[in-house]
């Protein structure tokens, strides 16, 4: 079964891993289905088939492909394989998503930008992700928005809430080393700070092509989301992408998780 992606983000052509959106108890949901007979044969990744995309849809994929190796290299099951490719994707994304967003036609970026989305896919194919996909799979299924806008805006989120585990340090380890890894700061930062700019470049990023950074930007209500919470929170405990996260979530944390990222305050807990 060969697999041709058209839009730079999923990295579907390398998985298991498809997500089927089924409406259930008068609810949309999404559900993850993984099967050895779901990862493609051969693939064409080929720039010419996104180069259609909008600045709006380059920027929700590419979100999505950088969500993949920053949640990633996090993950319980990251290992040197995944990790080394998750580095790859991410310096990819940095540098072409900010060109392919303002020139859809720059052939470089769009190559560049559609490779890194499929070696993202090779990481976290072999990494999984963890609870930013939670979070984003229940917001988008419920809400509507598209998979790469939910999952992109939760990220910086999801980020900080693992880096402040009280009972171990590993993820300010983790972040530290790729910002070092990708000359971020200097070799001899401080860990803290320097797991900090992972924060801030995914900021500065998201600033750059236009991307939302509170789940309120995408036009949900505050009504309706604090209607819609109790459901949310169901759906997340429904969903597998959260076994592997490397600090567990309790039920409160998941609430708070929601509403920082709703009101699009840093994570204190
Ligand atoms: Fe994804």
């Amino acid at each position: 079964m060969p697999a041709i992606p058209t839009t730079s983000g999923t990295g579907a052509e390398t998985t298991f891993v498809t997500v089927i959106s089924r409406y259930e108890d008068e609810i949309w949901k999404k559900y993850l289905y993984i099967h050895r007979g779901l990862i493609p044969t051969y693939a064409i990744v080929d720039p010419i088939f996104p180069s259609g995309m909008p600045p709006k849809l380059t920027a929700d994929t590419a979100f999505d492909a950088l969500a993949h190796s920053i949640e990633g290299i996090g993950s319980q099951w990251r290992n040197e394989f995944s990790n080394a490719l998750a580095l790859k994707a991410i310096e990819l994304i940095f540098k072409y998503l900010p060109i392919a967003f303002k020139d859809g036609k720059n052939q470089e970026a769009r190559d560049y930008l559609h490779q890194a989305a499929t070696i993202a896919g090779l990481s976290f194919g072999n990494s999984q992700v963890h609870i930013g996909h939670t979070l984003g799979h229940s917001f988008g299924s419920l809400f509507h928005v598209p998979h790469g806008r939910s999952v992109g805006i939760v990220l910086k989120y999801v980020t900080q809430f693992i880096m402040n585990d009280p009972n171990s340090d590993e993820a300010i380890k983790i972040y530290s080393k790729l910002a070092k890894q990708l000359g971020w700061v200097k070799w001899d930062e401080d860990d803290k700070n320097a797991s900090l700019e992972v924060i801030k470049r995914i900021e500065e990023l998201a600033k750059e092509v236009n991307f939302p950074i509170s789940l309120k930007e995408t036009g949900v209500s505050k009504e309706e989301f604090e209607k819609s919470i109790d459901t949310l929170i169901d759906l997340c405990y429904q969903d597998a992408s959260s076994t592997l996260t490397p600090r567990s979530v309790s039920d409160e944390e998941f609430r708070k998780l929601y509403r920082y990222a709703y009101d699009g305050k840093d994570i204190d807990f």
